[in-house]
């Protein structure tokens, strides 16, 4: 249930630094020319690249839908099947439709989205992040497993061709397998682009379904904090008096917004400095694989993160599920 860092250099997918001359050289190559020579292997290759340069476009403006026809353009499972903007939703910048066909007038799977969000509410934050799912969010289609969770991953590899770099991690690979007790799928995709200071308050990722988070570093460096919920229950009592016992902590954590326990968990440098005296502060660097637990909302990794640094942060975060 604690959180668990791993390396993924013993990936059989090499990991393109951006460090890497070799690899800035192919700052412009779109994505979608990887694919058929392997993402897994070709030097040529330089997606994880690609991808920091199409966020950097995003952030001036480009259109999304622009760079996912350029990463798309001689794909042939994919048609582009419309784009929606959520009106409610502020932070949703544009969410791309595709369907999968089979054969004229049949599907192997419809409404496969990406949607591209800012990550936070502060318009100083201009941090981004594409998930992947398909269906109605509403009605939360995507926790019932079926062959449009297949595809939907799919879809995902084929924008970004480095979930390689995770999907066939064999250090990984291991953990999950030792880990769980049935074979399991990495879901729900969201690649991360996390600008310098941007990110995420604390929250849990605990769904239905979900066992977990596995949370890869591909390019800069993301600061994380993280821990079991019941950890961070005892920390939250230590450090804010006004919160009340750990039974009242407890509640509010499960509760509607409350102004007192946000400030408290994400506005309070002692309990920042109490976890990072107790190893509960991270800081993940190109490689780095973080395993999120969520047995339960009572039983979870609690986490918040943030980019720090000067470079540019890539990273993939996945649902871990059971396969059907
Ligand atoms: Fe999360």
């Amino acid at each position: 249930m604690k959180p668990l860092l791993l390396g993924l250099e013993r990936s059989s997918v090499p990991i393109w630094r951006i460090e890497n001359s070799s690899v800035t050289s192919g700052s412009t190559t779109p994505a979608s020319r990887c694919r058929s020579s392997s993402a897994s292997s070709s030097p040529s290759c330089f997606s994880i690249e690609a991808s920091l340069a199409m966020f950097a476009r995003l952030r001036e403006g480009a259109r999304f839908l622009d760079e996912l026809e350029q990463r798309l353009w001689d794909d042939e499972d994919f048609v582009y099947a419309g784009s929606t903007v959520d009106a409610v939703d502020h932070r949703e910048i544009e969410k791309i439709f595709v369907d999968a066909p089979a054969a004229p007038g049949r599907y192997h799977a419809r409404d496969l989205s990406a949607k591209l969000s800012w990550i936070a509410d502060d318009e100083q934050d201009d941090s981004l992040r594409v998930r992947f799912s398909f269906g109605h969010e509403a009605t939360r289609d995507w926790l019932t497993p079926g062959p449009r969770t297949e595809w939907s991953d799919r879809f995902a590899e084929r924008v970004f061709p480095e979930c390689a770099v995770i999907t066939e991690s064999t250090p990984l690979r291991a953990v999950l397998d030792a880990c769980l007790d049935r074979s399991w799928r990495l879901s729900e995709r969201i690649v991360y682009a996390n600008t310098p200071g941007g990110g995420a308050m604390f929250h849990h990722d605990a769904d239905p379904g979900q066992r977990g988070v596995v949370f890869a570093q591909l390019a800069g460096h993301t600061v994380w904090l993280a821990l079991p919920r019941a950890e961070l229950v005892d920390r939250l009592a230590e450090t804010s008096a006004g919160l009340g016992d750990a039974d009242s902590i407890g509640a509010a954590l499960d509760g509607e917004p409350d102004p007192r326990l946000w400030d408290a968990l994400n506005a309070n440098p002692t309990l920042t400095a109490q976890l990072a005296s107790t190893g509960r502060l991270l800081v993940l660097t190109p490689g780095d694989a973080l395993l999120l637990p969520s047995h339960s909302a009572e039983c979870c990794a609690w986490h918040s993160v943030f980019g720090v640094g000067d470079a540019r942060s890539l990273a993939h975060s996945y649902g871990i599920f059971d396969h059907a």
